[in-house]
């Protein structure tokens, strides 16, 4: 068995199309780069993060069923990569019926795209613990679903991502104001809501999980040690690997991430949300893609997510993931508005041994935004993360 890969810029290229051009569709695409393949990144701005390091991009909406049929006959990718949720994934499905290859499969990207087609999958047919939870339209069915499920309960948009519309309950007083949150924070305004019983987890993880093909060309799925993470209303401030976990409480998550990720097929890397508590987990959603708490293997490991997801895509092996040793990430954030964001370094916090930084280059800020990671790697984890917030600390956003 061989695996043919092309050569970028010329007629023989492997082309790879990025949906979505992130921080994380911009590392996955350097490591595309080094394989030769020549790579196209689209997303709804110019000079997005992926764009930046890919050969040629595209600027439209990629909720554009027409424009991104367009794009995509247009340029005939040999794979499609969704890097974002919000894509109109009725047009991947019938691309991919064309024959086109999307990753890890257009009903991953269908399911994920909302909070519902995931969660009744994985609580409703592969019968997987999930936290309690109702789905409602209304007002008035929201009330009841508040009533059915109880308090404390979290309250999210079915279309929303990074917290974004999120609230918890604990009383009365906030039942008005979390239906408010949440349409306000829904992705393309009103729709449904899930309201999902509060779960008292010790600690929550991302299990990145990869399904590959071995060197005979077998389907596998490989696990990287669990990244542990902490999240500030809804979004992921800072995340270490790796998170320690009794020997029953790691077999579980790995079984739930085999069954979900199974059920989902394809090739690629997930990002499987779990929340634990002694030796119980809870699934809570995944990524059919790299996750951002996963930026911390950038560090820890030989292999971080966005290599292990190009080689997954490409159909190359991955006999082994090494993990250097402990280490964390954590968060570089603006708050603002400018169209030329600056950074102050202080030398002190890259001065540290085993550290890194990324700056994503996201040529806007309007209100906060993700800007940056610190990494570091330590002898201990509490070491490794006070490493890597000493990094991000060290960078000063100037927004004006
Ligand atoms: N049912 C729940 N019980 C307790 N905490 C929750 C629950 N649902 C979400 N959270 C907290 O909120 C975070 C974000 O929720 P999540 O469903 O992952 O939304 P997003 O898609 O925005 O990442 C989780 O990582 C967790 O910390
Ligand atoms: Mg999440």
């Amino acid at each position: 068995m061989t695996i043919e890969l092309g050569t970028a810029t010329t007629a023989s290229q492997t082309k790879v199309l990025f949906l979505g051009s992130g921080e994380l569709g911009k590392e996955v695409c350097l490591e595309l780069m080094r394989l030769g393949v020549h790579v196209v990144a689209c997303d709804r701005y110019a000079n997005a993060p992926a764009m930046q390091v890919a050969h040629s991009s595209h600027v439209f909406p990629m909720m554009d069923a027409e424009k991104l049929r367009a794009v995509i006959e247009q340029e005939k990718p040999d794979f499609v990569v969704p890097e974002i949720e919000a894509i109109a994934t009725e047009t991947l499905l019938a691309l991919e019926k064309e024959g086109h290859h999307v990753i890890p499969t257009a009903r991953a990207a269908r399911l994920t795209m909302d909070r519902e087609g995931i969660r009744r999958l994985a609580a409703e047919e592969l019968g997987l613990p999930t936290s309690p939870y109702r789905f409602a339209d209304t007002e008035e069915e929201f009330r009841a679903a508040v009533e059915e499920i109880g308090m404390p309960c979290v309250v999210k948009p079915i279309m929303s991502s990074s917290g974004r519309g999120q609230s918890t309950i604990k009383s009365e007083d906030d039942v008005a104001k979390a239906w408010t949150i949440a349409r306000e924070g829904a992705r393309g305004g009103a729709g449904k809501v899930i309201v999902e019983g509060f779960i008292e987890f010790e600690y929550e993880i991302t299990l990145l999980t990869v399904r590959h093909l071995d060197a005979e060309g077998k389907p596998v799925t490989s696990f990287c040690p669990p990244v542990g993470h902490r999240q500030v209303d809804g979004d992921y401030h800072e995340s270490w690997q790796p998170q320690p976990m009794s020997e029953k409480a790691l077999a579980e998550a790995q079984r739930i991430a085999k069954a979900v990720t199974d059920d989902v097929g394809g090739r690629g890397l997930f990002g499987v949300e779990l929340f634990i508590s002694g030796d119980q987990v809870w699934f809570s959603e995944v990524s059919p893609r790299p996750h951002d708490t996963g930026m911390v293997t950038m560090i820890t490991q030989d292999l971080s997510e966005f290599a292990l997801h190009a080689r997954a895509i490409l159909g190359l092996p991955i006999p082994n993931i090494h993990l250097h040793g402990p280490g964390a990430s954590y968060v570089v954030l603006g708050h603002g508005k400018s169209d030329q964001p600056r950074f102050q370094v202080d030398p002190k916090g890259l001065a540290q041994p085993d550290t890194a930084l990324r700056l994503f280059g996201k040529p806007t800020v309007d209100g906060e935004r993700r800007l940056g990671v610190g990494l570091a790697r330590g002898a201990s984890i509490d070491e490794a993360k006070a490493k890597a917030r000493a990094v991000a600390e060290s960078v000063t956003v100037i927004l004006e």
